[in-house]
């Protein structure tokens, strides 16, 4: 579903990633793991355009989406569930749900049924954004990314900042996905969250890949798991 191949990304003139493949599969979990610092933000805004890439080659659904503009990218079916959450502060969950609305091949997801995974939004929904709790609000965020109809979906530290309960309720949610044979590309900084919805996983570190491989052998290797990701 998407392909990332030997990418070298900018911000002006400072390198940021140096060489970074991924793969991610139709229907599979794929966790982005590594510390602060790492790219792990800067892979996810490379795939969108929004970071400047000057070599290697990102396809998506079999398509070349390469410095393509990210409105096009998006419209292709590609769901971001940002770090910052970028909802629309002064309009209403409603609204923020309704602007966000697309078509693409992929499954399309009603407003109905996010507030049957957010059960919360529903008595929300003509509540202004910025009004809305951290927790509430990355719901807004999520069912955003979800009513784009998405083929694979972005997410950026989804768990951060949450309740147990939320944090249990995006689990669900990328869970669901995976079901709906929807792909998800998840950067974590709980990597035992992360590891225990995930198929595959990638660390990075210094805009490099430095570890792939199967998340339950991450699982399973304590000490492979401490020395990568320190946990
Ligand atoms: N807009 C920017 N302009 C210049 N440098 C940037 C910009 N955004 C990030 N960087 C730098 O790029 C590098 C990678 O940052 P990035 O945000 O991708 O890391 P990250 O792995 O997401 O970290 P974190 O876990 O803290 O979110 C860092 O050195 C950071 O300072
Ligand atoms: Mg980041």
């Amino acid at each position: 579903m998407l392909s990332i191949s030997d990418i070298h990304a900018f911000y002006g003139e400072t390198q940021v990633l140096f060489g970074v493949s991924i793969d991610v599969a139709q229907g599979e979990v794929v966790a982005l793991l590594g510390p602060n610092g790492a790219g792990k933000t800067t892979t996810l805004r490379s795939i969108l355009n929004l970071a400047s890439v000057r070599s290697g080659r990102i396809s998506f659904d079999g398509r070349n989406i390469t410095q393509q503009p990210t409105h096009e990218i998006a419209r292709a079916g590609i769901g971001w569930v940002p770090d910052d959450r970028r909802v629309f502060p002064t309009l209403t969950v409603e609204t923020n749900l309704a602007i966000a609305k697309k078509r693409t091949r992929f499954r399309a997801w009603s407003e109905r049924e996010c507030f049957e995974i957010f059960t919360a939004l529903e008595y929300l929904r003509w509540r202004e954004c910025e009004n809305l709790s951290g927790g509430e609000m990355q719901m807004v965020a999520i069912s955003r990314a979800l009513i784009g109809s998405p083929g694979l979906v972005l997410f950026d530290e989804p768990s951060q900042g949450l309740a147990p309960k939320v944090v249990h309720d995006v689990l669900r949610v990328i869970r669901r996905l995976k079901d709906e044979r929807v792909s998800v590309l998840l950067v974590e900084q709980n990597p035992l969250a992360a590891l225990g919805v995930s198929d595959r996983v990638y660390v990075m570190d210094k805009g490099r890949i430095v570890y792939h491989g199967e998340a339950a052998a991450l699982r399973r290797d304590g000490a492979l798991r401490q020395r990568l990701v320190g946990v």
